[in-house]
Parts: structure tokens; C-alpha cells; sequence
């Protein structure tokens, strides 16, 4: 990827600006505009009590900014600036563009976002707009450049922060300047009308287009959309973003040159936008992350978009850019988290490669929308226990500066990709059991299980670097993503392969010559036909565990089956079929999953696929631990995170040290609900970097 390389000096980014900060990035979203200027001096005070070295200023700050159309009024950040400056806290400056004002919306009523239905929406929250609209295209942008004229050499700026998460409430728009937009894309992308209706299938209950101007968004219509033109609506809607993301980066690379350049990511959080394309156009990648408190395994969740996150950022560190500090206010039920956990929550991201560890927000809000969602300050002030967190942390993370720069060794691989989640969720599937996330979470979870670390990646990176790739659940799969991983298998690397892989192109047409098109080869199989099951059904396996939701029925065509559906009734439809499959190919192996696997069944296929390839546990933890290790040269930190109620033993080399430097000997405790740095003995030179790649 080149999304962390783009400065001209060719230094890391990341690393440059927290030498410059002097450790690991500490802070949140700052919000002075919700209070009285008094209010300011006292914000710095207590950021500086808190080891707080970097704040995102102006995220919604557009309407005070710009109080009317071409009319600035800087007094707001000319001061904070300052102020922040002055107390040596760092400026992560965002372009307000998230938060039109209500005088745009007035102006430019069509340049509302308008839903599947019909209705166009008012302004009254944020992102309100039509990301094709020409009117919003020209008020950001003038915002954009006026702010970064103004700022860019104000000596707190070290960052540039993009918008706010492109496509949180308004990246599908179905209203005439989209649908216009739509078209062009669809020239740009097919050159001729002939060429949309043949990957579109239009014959299908005669929807053959004649003109261009015939096509709209697949708004509401009487029965299923097309589901080719579906697709393309995404691609497409994404990719309208993207080009506003890629004009705001202009303004600010032109205009303040130098200055590292992000945007926050949603991962999981986020169906609508393709993370890995905004993350290729970013300096430094940083990403949100909200636990869903209702989830009993959301730590797990956590550490999935940490190794997402991290993926995204071709194994550099990265930027949290925001997390809770405790309850949100947009879950059912917000619950609060336990004491400790925010800490967990902090480290684990940390472990998993951030440099940065940042919330939403610093001060709690008196009013709005999110007045009753979590801060750094809370309502009660300094006297509150998550105040005592924040400040803990705060000095923790300075103790742990030395990790900075380090990388996370990945040897597995996980394909995740926003095209095939979008492809297989389409209406009219087989099942709509089979979900996107499910299977990601499921395979992801097995190997958290198992301590393994993976990546997370997109299915066009380079695969060298594995020695497994997982694909849990690519339904879709181009062409050139399809031969990447046969020749990864050829070339002596594992791809294990989830259920109802591989069946349609890169238009969601379905692949000839029989079921799983794209990975027949690889895999050494044939599907004769998909088996959903209905709720409350299950078949069967041959280690006594059940499968839900989905069977196949497998063939081999020189796979051999390690896993069976069970002989008679209650093997359901695929009974006594292969469910689990090895595939010699190459100097490789192609592994199949023809079900969707029982957790238990699906850690004994990832784990005996890693032992084939090589790929151990980073530590031997007991379960309900997570290990993960950090490192470059010669330094290595283990993280052990210890999410049970009991204390855990955990065996640790020899030389190995606590960060304070005292002797372990042997092993290491890990307190219940506790996170441990174990400081690694220094390995020869290169040991590392061999194992970990390099670090900054
Ligand atoms: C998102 C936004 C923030 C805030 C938080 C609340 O991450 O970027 O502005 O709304 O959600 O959880």
C-alpha cells in the first residue's frame, strides 16, 4: 500500500509526528465552540494533567467558522490555537466539511441528501448533503482552502484530519445530481451502453437500457433492484466520497505541504464506503472504534479492527482516533464500561499497532446530541473515576513510549473486502442468513482463540509476506484477486476457504463450469449445490458438532474430505458429504469450509491449517488471554491482556523484564481484567526485523 508513504522526505508519518510529540499520540476531539471562552484556559490545564499531547479541533466547527456565505470569523481557533500551543498540546486540525451550516442547506435545498424513497433530508444534524452535489463541492472547498491558508503554518498544526467518517449518515443518495453523477461513472467505468447492459444482465425482465439517460439509482422500485446495478450504485457512491476526500487532500497538501494528512475510518462500523480506498489516499490511517456493550465478545470485535486498522496501514502504525471512554448514547441500552476495561480497551489497540490512542470526546457535552456520551471530562468533573482512568492512562502511555515505531507480526492474512460484504448481503441470495460479518467475526474469532495474530487485508495486497491467507467469506472475487491467491497456494502458502466462495465476478455474475468458480481449482472441488438451512435446523458433523445456517453439497475433484456431514437424517441435506476439505495444489494447499462452521469445528480446521504452514501462538495463553507482540530490531513486547475474572500464568523467555524493568523469571502473572508489557530480551540484530518486519 501507499497510503503511509506519500511525504516527499520519505520518513514514516506517524513516527515523525510522535518524535514530535514526544510519545505516543494521547487525546480526543476537542470541542471548544460548546463552551464559554473562560472555559478554555482551564481545558489546557487539564489536558496537560491528563498527559494529553494532541487534540482534533474544528470537526463540526463550520457554522462558527463561517458564519455566513465567504464571511470568516477566526477568532474561535486563532485563540484555541494559541492557547494549545502555549500549554504544548498538538493540533490534529479537521476540515469542518461534515457539518454544512444550516445557511447551505438554505441556500442549496437540493443539495440535501435524498433516501431511496424519495424524501429529500433537511439539515438539523450532519452530513446533509449529496456527496455529488457541485454547490456543496464548491462551499467545502472554499472552507477548506481559507482554513488551511489561514493555519497551515500555525506551529500547532501537525495534522491535517479529514472530514469526519465519509459516509456515516449520507453516502447513498438517490436524488437527480446523483443519479447524473451515476452515469458518468458508468461511461467512465463501461465506455458504452452495450457494455452496462451485458454485466447488468438488463435482459432480465427486460430492463434493457437504450439511452444513458434511461439509467437512475436503484431507488424504491416494485420488486428486486438489479442486483448489478446495486453493486455499481456502491462502488459508485463510494467512490463520490472518495472524490471529495481527494479534493480536500489537494487543498491541504497544496496548502500546507509537510503536514501529515488522515481521515477517520469506521471499519466494521461501516458498510458504505470502502475503507481501503480512503486509506490508500492517507498519510497516516486512523480509524474509530465503539464497542457494542450489549456483545459479550466485543473485546473480540476490538482486536478485529485493530488488525483491520493495521492492515489498512500496511502493517504501520496507526492512529485509534476515537473510542470511548465509557458509555456512548446511540446503542438500545449504554451501558458504562467496568472499571478497568477502557484501560484494556486502550492497550489492546495499542498491542495491535496504534501510536495513537484518542476518544470521543475531551470535555462531556452540556448539550446536543450527544450530551449524555462518554468524555475524557465527564459532567462531574475531576472527581469522577473516569477522570482518574483518563489521567492513569495518560501517564501509562508515556511509560510505554518506547514501543512507538514497533510493527505486529502477522503470518496469516484475512481477506476483507467491502465488495464482496456489499455483493453478498444483495437481495435474492440464497440465504440471508449468510451474512458478511458473521463469517468474518466467526473466522477472526477462532483465531483470537488460538492467540494467532492475522491481518486483516484487502484481496488485491500482496500475499507474499503470509504464509496462510483466510478468505471467511468472498462470495465475490475478481478475476486478478482469484489468481493472486492460486498463485500464493502454488507458490507454498495455505488459503482456507469459507462457504459460498468464489461464486460470482466482479458484476455478480455467476462464475460457469459449476460452484465455487473462481477456487474450483484451488480447491479441487465441486459444489453441486448450496443447502441453506432454516432457523432452528442444524446438521450434524463428523466430531459431533452441529452446523446452522448454511451446507453444500461438495464433490471432490482430488480434495479429500477431513471433516464429514454425518450419515443419515441429522447430517441434513449435505449428509455424509464432505464439510471440511484439503486440497494439495502446487506447493500449497487449498482448505475448504463447505459450512458454516461451529466454533469449535472451525478452531480445529485454523489451527491444524497453521500447524501445516508453520504458524504458531504467540504465547502459550490460557483461554480468554490475548497475546500479542510488538516489535522491531532488536526490541520486543509481549502484550498479554487478560479479559477473565482469574488471574492467568502466562511462561515468558528469559531476560524478559515488566516495562519498569523489573526481572521475570520464568513467567509472567497477569491479574484478572489486567494488562502486561512484558519488555522481550534484546534478539541478535535483524532477528526481528526478519520475524516482524521493520520497524520506524
Ligand atoms: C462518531 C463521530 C463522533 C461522535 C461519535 C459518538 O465516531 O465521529 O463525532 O458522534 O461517533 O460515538
Amino acid at each position: 500500500m501507499t497510503g503511509t508513504t506519500r511525504i516527499a522526505d520519505g520518513t514514516d508519518p506517524l513516527g515523525a509526528l510522535t518524535d514530535r510529540l514526544g510519545g505516543i499520540a494521547y487525546g480526543g476531539d476537542y470541542n471548544p465552540e460548546q463552551w464559554p471562552a473562560d472555559v478554555w484556559p482551564e481545558d489546557v490545564r487539564l489536558m496537560r494533567e491528563a498527559g494529553v499531547n494532541l487534540v482534533t479541533v474544528g470537526v463540526f466547527s463550520w457554522s462558527r467558522l463561517e458564519p455566513r456565505p465567504g464571511v470568516y470569523d477566526w477568532r474561535l481557533l486563532d485563540t484555541v490555537l494559541d492557547l494549545l500551543h502555549a500549554g504544548d498540546i498538538a493540533v490534529d486540525l479537521a476540515t469542518p466539511t461534515a457539518a454544512p451550516p444550516p445557511w447551505f442547506s438554505k441556500a442549496h435545498p437540493d443539495a440535501g441528501p435524498q433516501n431511496a424513497a424519495g424524501t429529500r433530508l433537511t439539515h438539523g444534524s450532519r452530513q446533509a448533503f449529496c456527496p455529488s452535489s457541485q454547490a456543496y463541492a464548491r462551499a467545502s472547498d472554499a472552507m477548506v482552502t481559507a482554513l488551511a491558508s489561514r493555519y497551515a503554518d500555525h506551529p500547532a498544526v501537525v495534522m491535517w484530519h479529514v472530514h469526519n467518517e465519509w459516509g456515516n449518515h449520507n453516502a447513498l443518495c438517490y436524488c437527480g445530481t446523483s443519479g447524473a453523477a451515476f452515469r458518468e461513472w458508468l461511461r467512465e467505468r463501461y465506455t458504452s451502453l452495450d457494455r452496462v447492459n451485458e454485466v447488468w444482465g438488463t435482459d432480465f425482465w427486460g430492463q434493457r437500457y437504450g439511452e444513458w439517460s434511461e439509467i437512475d439509482p436503484p431507488s424504491e422500485t416494485t420488486a428486486f433492484r438489479n442486483p448489478g446495478q446495486e453493486l455499481d450504485y456502491r462502488r459508485f457512491s463510494s467512490d463520490a466520497l472518495l472524490a471529495r476526500h481527494r479534493a480536500e487532500s489537494a487543498l491541504l497538501r497544496e496548502l500546507g505541504p509537510g503536514i501529515p494528512l488522515t481521515t477517520n475510518l469506521l471499519g466494521t462500523l461501516e458498510k458504505k464506503v470502502d475503507g481501503h480506498a480512503f486509506a490508500r489516499e492517507s498519510d497516516i490511517v486512523s480509524v474509530d472504534h465503539y464497542l457494542v456493550s450489549a456483545d459479550p465478545g466485543n473485546h473480540v470485535d476490538l482486536a478485529l479492527n485493530a488488525d483491520l486498522a493495521r492492515g489498512m496501514a500496511g502493517g504501520r502504525p496507526w492512529v485509534l482516533m476515537e473510542h470511548s471512554t465509557s458509555a456512548v448514547n446511540w446503542q438500545p441500552v449504554n451501558v458504562p464500561k467496568a472499571p478497568g476495561e477502557m484501560r484494556r480497551n486502550s492497550l489492546t489497540h495499542l498491542a495491535r499497532g496504534a501510536d495513537g490512542i484518542m476518544f470521543f470526546q475531551w470535555r462531556q457535552s452540556r448539550a446536543g446530541a450527544e450530551k449524555w456520551h462518554s468524555a475524557m471530562l465527564p459532567h462531574g468533573g475531576t472527581e469522577t473515576r473516569t477522570w482518574g482512568e483518563v489521567t492513569a492512562l495518560g501517564a501509562e502511555l508515556a511509560e510505554l513510549s518506547e514501543v512507538r515505531g514497533t510493527r505486529v507480526a502477522a503470518r496469516v492474512a484475512l481477506l476483507f473486502d467491502w465488495h464482496a460484504w456489499w455483493a453478498l448481503e444483495l437481495e435474492a441470495r440464497p440465504s440471508e442468513r449468510l451474512r458478511y460479518l458473521d463469517a468474518v467475526r466467526d473466522w477472526y474469532g477462532a483465531l483470537w482463540d488460538l492467540a494467532i495474530t492475522c491481518d486483516l487485508i484487502a484481496p488485491d495486497a500482496d500475499l507474499t509476506p503470509y504464509e496462510i491467507v483466510l478468505a471467511p467469506s468472498q462470495y465475490l472475487v475478481t478475476d486478478a484477486d482469484a489468481e493472486s491467491l492460486h498463485a500464493f497456494v502454488r507458490g507454498g502458502g495455505h488459503a482456507v476457504i469459507g462457504p459460498f466462495s468464489g461464486a460470482v465476478d466482479v458484476n455478480d455474475r455467476i462464475r460457469g463450469g459449476g460452484h465455487p468458480g473462481a477456487f474450483r481449482e484451488l480447491l479441487g472441488l465441486v459444489v453441486d449445490e448450496y443447502l441453506p438451512l432454516r432457523v432452528g435446523e442444524s446438521a450434524l458433523l463428523s466430531d459431533g458438532s452441529r452446523a446452522a445456517v448454511w451446507t453444500e453439497r461438495v464433490e471432490s475433484r482430488g480434495c479429500t474430505a477431513r471433516l464429514r456431514f454425518a450419515e443419515g437424517p441429522e447430517g441434513g441435506p449435505a449428509r455424509g458429504g464432505p464439510a471440511v476439505t484439503r486440497h494439495a495444489y502446487g506447493g500449497g494447499a487449498g482448505w475448504y469450509a463447505a459450512t458454516a462452521l461451529p466454533a469449535p469445528a472451525l478452531r480445529a480446521l485454523l489451527g491444524e491449517a497453521c500447524r501445516e504452514a508453520g504458524v504458531a501462538a504467540v504465547a502459550e495463553v490460557p483461554p480468554g488471554v490475548e497475546a500479542v507482540r510488538r516489535a522491531a530490531g532488536d526490541r520486543g513486547y509481549l502484550f498479554l491482556v487478560n479479559h477473565t475474572d482469574a488471574e492467568a500464568v502466562v511462561p515468558v523467555g528469559g531476560g524478559c523484564t515488566r516495562i519498569d524493568g523489573s526481572e521475570l523469571t520464568g513467567s509472567v502473572t497477569v491479574p484478572a481484567g489486567d494488562v502486561v508489557v512484558v519488555r522481550e530480551a534484546p534478539v541478535a540484530h535483524g532477528e526481528h526485523a526478519a520475524n516482524y518486519g521493520e520497524g520506524s
